[in-house]
């Protein structure tokens, strides 16, 4: 087997890295890996407020999870325990829960082991918070999307509405500025990119544009 190629992206909530990933690893004929599913899952799984219960009640829950990866872009399958992880671990409360749970480091070295042990088997796309600082730092190519709440918010604001869920705009932005604070604040592995990182402010750039400026970069 040749060498495998790990390309990392990471950011704030609600950048569009899920949508870059997919596509750039497409792109390549590789899987991305959406590591913000895995925390979402372990905290839909154990419920609300599990991220109280002491470390060994943690540990011992962990021991039973176990994730797999299959495909290739957007139709890679990242699943726990054989079932895909689907748009249940998708909204913005189970995002919350989830930034919750990634401020253990009980949650974090058992979910860095399982992601480094996926990277060990597949060339990946991989998506996150830490995955150029902290997961993947030997990685080749890093990027790190970033955009204001407000544009954030809106871009959320519009997925919402095209899907029939209308929101409310202020709400929104709250919501994606409090797990922000909490995400870059946190004691173990916070969010900011890497030294060796290329930064995209995507503020003002359509899907094309940052689509194009990825490309670019990995061309280089
Ligand atoms: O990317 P996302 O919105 O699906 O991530 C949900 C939460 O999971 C995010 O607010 C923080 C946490 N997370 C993390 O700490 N490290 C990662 N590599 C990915 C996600």
């Amino acid at each position: 087997m040749g060498k495998l190629l790990i390309v990392t992206i990471d950011g704030p909530a609600g950048v569009g890295k899920s949508t870059m990933a997919k596509r750039l690893a497409r792109e390549l004929g590789i899987p991305y890996l959406d590591t913000g599913a895995m925390f979402r899952s372990v905290a839909w799984k154990l419920g609300e407020g599990s991220w109280e219960w002491d470390e060994d009640k943690l540990k011992s829950e962990l021991a039973s999870f176990e994730y797999t990866l299959s495909g290739i872009g957007e139709e890679s399958i990242l699943s726990l325990n054989g079932t895909p992880i689907g748009n249940e671990v998708r909204t913005e409360e189970v995002g919350m829960w989830a930034s919750n749970m990634a401020t253990l480091p009980v949650v974090r070295s058992f979910l860095k082991e399982a992601q480094q042990s996926l990277g060990a088997r597949f060339s990946l796309v991989a998506e996150g918070r830490d995955m150029g600082t902290v997961i993947f730092p030997e990685a080749p190519r890093k990027f790190f999307l970033d955009a204001s709440v407000e544009e954030r918010a809106a871009r959320r604001f519009h997925q919402l509405e095209q899907m029939g869920k209308p929101a409310d705009l202020e709400e929104l932005k709250e919501q994606i500025a409090k797990r922000d604070h909490q995400d870059r604040n946190r004691a173990v592995a916070p969010l900011k990119a890497a030294d060796d990182a290329v930064t995209i402010d995507t503020t003002e750039l359509d899907k094309e544009q940052v689509f194009a400026t990825l490309v670019q970069e990995m061309q280089k």
